[in-house]
């Protein structure tokens, strides 16, 4: 038994954000609370997606609400990704990153399979917005992150972000 209910937001660079997630295993009562964690803390933090590492938690599963509500919001668990089409480049944002806005290159399209909080696997088709928020969120189950696929010019710009980053969180683990 462990209690989701206190999870909160981890930062680059926690290192579970740059960890191969693990599969979850039986969606038991503590992966509902887990999921529902997930969805305050997105809706709390007004993004479109949480994936559990962002959670501190290292297991495969993320969710999605593009207008940033619970109602709208969808729990991915155990996702399989394939993307189709050119690929786009657009401003992204990383609650895991705070400060840094960068474009990045996603899909034009994907198609996700996984679990609902039901234990029913489901196949969605996207495009757009919703493509791209399934990729950035997929990215975190798989230990990447927009710093990981930014250009090295946007990596340079970032420096100093990314740098802050790190001396707060060293300064949080040492107290
Ligand atoms: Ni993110």
């Amino acid at each position: 038994m462990t209690d989701y209910s206190k999870c909160s937001l981890t930062r680059f660079p926690a290192p579970v954000l740059s960890q191969r997630a693990e599969p979850v295993g039986e969606i038991t009562d503590d992966i509902r609370c887990l999921a529902d964690q997930m969805i305050d803390l997105m809706v709390e933090t007004e993004g479109v997606g949480f994936a559990a590492p962002q959670a501190g938690v290292n297991l495969r599963m993320f969710v999605v609400s593009l207008d940033g509500t619970r109602e709208n919001a969808r729990v991915y668990i155990n996702p399989e990704m394939e993307v189709f089409g050119p690929q786009i480049a657009h401003e992204e944002g990383c609650l895991s990153l705070p400060g840094i806005y960068t474009p990045i290159s996603r899909y034009a399209k994907c198609k996700v399979s996984a679990t609902d909080l039901a234990g029913n696997r489901f196949t969605e088709e996207a495009e757009g917005l919703l493509a791209r928020a399934l990729q950035h969120e997929y990215d975190h189950l798989e230990g990447v992150m927009i710093k990981d696929r930014m250009s090295r010019p946007a990596k340079i710009r970032a420096r100093r972000q990314l740098k802050q980053l790190i001396d707060e969180f060293n300064a949080g683990s040492a107290s």
